[in-house]
C-alpha cells in the first residue's frame, strides 16, 4: 500500500495572521466545516491562547467538526499550552501544536533567551502538553535557518518527550526545494529517535517556492505531512497552497507514490468561500483555482482540447468543482434545480433555512442578470452565509446620479442594530459619493487603504465583487460586497468593512 500523505490546513491560523484576514468565530466555522467536507486530516483552527475570540472559535470547531482532527497553535508555555488544551476538550482528536523559536538570530534578537534555555523550555513543553493530550506536535520556529548540530539537539529532546510530529519551518520562505528537502532528509538521518515521530513540511512563500520546497520535503525529505492554507492565504507572500500541493501530489503519482484522504470535488467551493470571506481575491492566473486555470483562449488549443482534452490538459476542472457546463441556471429554474447545482458545486447549506434564504437571493438575481454562472452562486451563497451572522450594519437600498460635468450624488439607506437609517453625500465619482453617504452616519474615521472591483464571471452583465481594506486604530480589516451594480457591490462591501472593524473592536473591548 502506498504510504498516505497528511494534509494538514491551516488556513484559519496562519491564513489568519495575514493583514486584514481575521475571521469571526462563525465564519471560521463554516470554512471549518467545508474543510472537513474536503477531508483535510487535520485543522488548526486558530491560537487559542492569543485572544477570547480565537478561543472560542477553536473551541466551536473542536465541538462541531468530528472527522478531521482539531489544533490549536500554543507557545512553548504552559499556560499557553492549557489554554488550547481547554479549547480543544470537545474534540474527537485534539492536537496541540507548540512551538519556540531555534534560530540563532531569533533566539538572540527576539526571544533574548540562550540556546540551553530554549532547549530545556521546548523539553518541558512537550511533556507538559503530552500530560493532557496524546497528539502533540512541536515546531522549532525558523527552524530552516537553525543550526543543524542544536536542531538535531531540541528535535530528539522533544522526541523523547513525546512529541508526536516534528514540523520543520521555514518561517521566512528563505528555502530552495533541493536544499530543504536535503535538510529534512539530513535531520531525519541523525537523529537516532526520528521514526518515532511523523515529519512535516511548513513552508512560506516568499520567494514564490512554497509548493515547490514542500513537494521536495516530501519526495527527498521523506516528510508525510504538508501544512498548508486555501488559496496560499498567509502573511506577506502566505503559505504552501493546499489545492497545488493536492493536485500535484494527485496529478503526479506515478512520481510521489502518495495517497491522500482529499475528496478534490470541494477545492474551488473551499477556495470561494474563503476569498469571500477575508477579501483576498484570487488571481486569474493562479493555478487550480484561478478562473483562467482551465481556460483555453488560443485557437490551437481550443482546436486540442476538442479532439482529444489530455493534448493541452493535465487534471479535469470538474475533479476539482468546476463545472464543463458554465451557463447554469436562470430565471426559471427551480428551488430543486438549486438545489442540486448547490450540490454539484460541493456546497452543503447547513439548515433548510439558510436554503431558501439562498434561493430567494438567486430568483432576485435571475430577475435582474439572465444567465446565472456557477461564480454566481458560490458568490451569492458566500453572502448568503456572511448576512446569517447578526450584523451591526447592513444595506436596504441605494440611489445616485452621476452626469458628465457634475458632481455625482447618492443617497443610501441602510440599517444600523435593526434601525433604517438614510445617509446622502456628494462626491468624486459615484462609489466615492455613496460610501461618503454612509460615512455622513457612521464617521468611523477609518482609513480606506484597498479597493478593488472584480467581475465574478467576465462580462459586463457579471456580478461586480468589490473588496475594500479599512484601517482603524491598528486594525485592519477586509469587506467583500457583490452585486450587478458595483456602485452596490461597494456600499455592501464597506458596510461589511465597517461591521468587521466593530466586531474586532468587540473582540479587543471584552479581553479587558
Ligand atoms: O512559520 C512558522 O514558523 C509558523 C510556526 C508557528 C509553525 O507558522
Ligand atoms: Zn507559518
Amino acid at each position: 500500500m502506498a504510504d498516505k500523505l497528511i494534509i494538514f490546513d491551516t488556513t484559519l491560523r496562519d491564513g489568519e495572521q495575514s493583514p486584514g484576514a481575521s475571521m469571526t468565530r462563525d465564519e471560521k466555522l463554516r470554512i471549518a466545516r467545508q474543510l472537513e467536507r474536503l477531508r483535510v486530516d487535520v485543522i488548526e483552527a486558530g491560537f487559542a491562547a492569543s485572544s477570547n475570540g480565537d478561543f472560542e472559535a477553536v473551541q466551536a470547531i473542536a465541538n462541531a467538526i468530528k472527522d478531521s482532527t482539531i489544533c490549536s497553535l500554543s507557545r512553548a508555555n504552559d499556560r499557553d499550552i492549557s489554554r488550547a488544551a481547554e479549547a480543544l476538550k470537545g474534540a474527537n482528536n485534539g492536537r496541540i501544536h507548540t512551538f519556540i523559536a531555534t534560530s540563532p538570530l531569533h533566539m538572540e534578537k527576539k526571544l533574548r533567551m540562550s540556546p540551553e534555555q530554549v532547549l530545556e523550555q521546548a523539553k518541558q513543553s512537550v511533556r507538559f502538553a503530552r500530560n493532557l493530550v496524546a497528539d502533540v506536535e512541536f515546531s522549532p520556529e525558523d527552524g530552516y535557518r537553525s543550526d543543524m548540530d542544536f536542531l538535531c539537539q531540541v528535535l530528539e529532546a522533544v522526541i523523547a518527550e513525546g512529541a508526536t510530529t516534528i514540523n520543520v519551518p521555514d518561517t521566512v520562505g528563505y528555502a530552495v526545494p533541493e536544499l530543504y528537502g536535503q535538510f529534512i532528509k539530513t535531520l531525519r538521518e541523525r537523529i537516532p529517535n526520528s521514526d518515532k515521530a511523523i515529519w512535516s513540511v511548513h513552508c512560506h512563500n516568499d520567494l514564490g517556492m512554497a509548493v515547490a520546497n514542500s513537494l521536495a520535503g516530501v519526495k527527498l525529505g521523506g516528510a508525510r505531512q504538508v501544512e498548508c492554507t486555501i488559496n496560499g492565504l498567509g502573511e506577506r507572500a502566505g503559505n504552501c497552497s493546499l489545492e497545488e500541493i493536492v493536485m500535484a501530489v494527485k496529478t503526479r503519482k506515478d512520481y510521489f507514490g502518495l495517497e491522500m484522504n482529499i475528496d478534490p470535488i470541494h477545492i474551488v467551493a473551499a477556495s470561494r468561500m474563503v476569498s469571500q470571506t477575508t477579501g483576498f481575491v484570487v488571481q486569474p492566473n493562479k493555478a487550480v483555482v484561478g478562473a483562467n486555470a482551465f481556460a483555453h483562449a488560443s485557437g490551437i488549443h481550443q482546436d486540442g482540447v476538442l479532439k482529444a482534452r489530455d493534448t493541452y490538459e493535465i487534471m479535469r476542472a470538474e475533479d476539482v468543482g468546476w463545472s464543463a457546463n458554465k451557463i447554469v441556471l436562470g430565471k426559471l429554474s427551480g428551488r430543486n434545480a438549486f438545489k442540486q447545482r448547490l450540490q454539484e458545486l460541493g456546497v452543503v447549506l447547513e439548515s433548510e433555512s439558510e436554503l431558501n434564504a439562498a434561493f430567494t437571493r438567486f430568483k432576485e438575481l435571475a430577475d435582474r442578470k439572465s444567465e446565472i454562472f456557477d461564480e454566481d452562486i458560490l458568490a451569492l451563497v458566500s453572502e448568503e452565509s456572511v448576512t446569517q451572522d447578526k450584523e451591526q450594519y447592513a444595506f436596504v437600498s441605494l440611489a445616485q446620479h452621476s452626469e458628465t460635468g457634475e458632481r455625482p450624488q447618492a443617497t443610501i439607506v441602510f440599517t444600523v442594530d435593526g434601525k433604517e437609517v438614510h445617509g446622502k453625500s456628494d462626491g468624486n465619482g459615484p462609489v466615492d459619493a455613496s460610501l461618503k453617504a454612509i460615512e455622513s452616519i457612521v464617521e468611523s474615521g477609518a482609513e480606506m487603504v484597498l479597493y478593488s472591483v472584480n467581475a465574478i464571471s467576465g462580462s459586463t452583465e457579471s456580478q461586480g465583487e468589490v473588496t475594500v481594506r479599512l484601517q482603524n486604530s491598528g486594525r485592519v480589516v477586509n469587506g467583500v460586497g457583490s452585486d450587478p451594480d458595483i456602485i452596490v457591490a461597494s456600499a455592501k462591501a464597506y458596510l461589511s468593512a465597517l461591521n468587521k472593524l466593530q466586531s474586532k473592536a468587540d473582540r479587543v473591548a471584552a479581553q479587558g
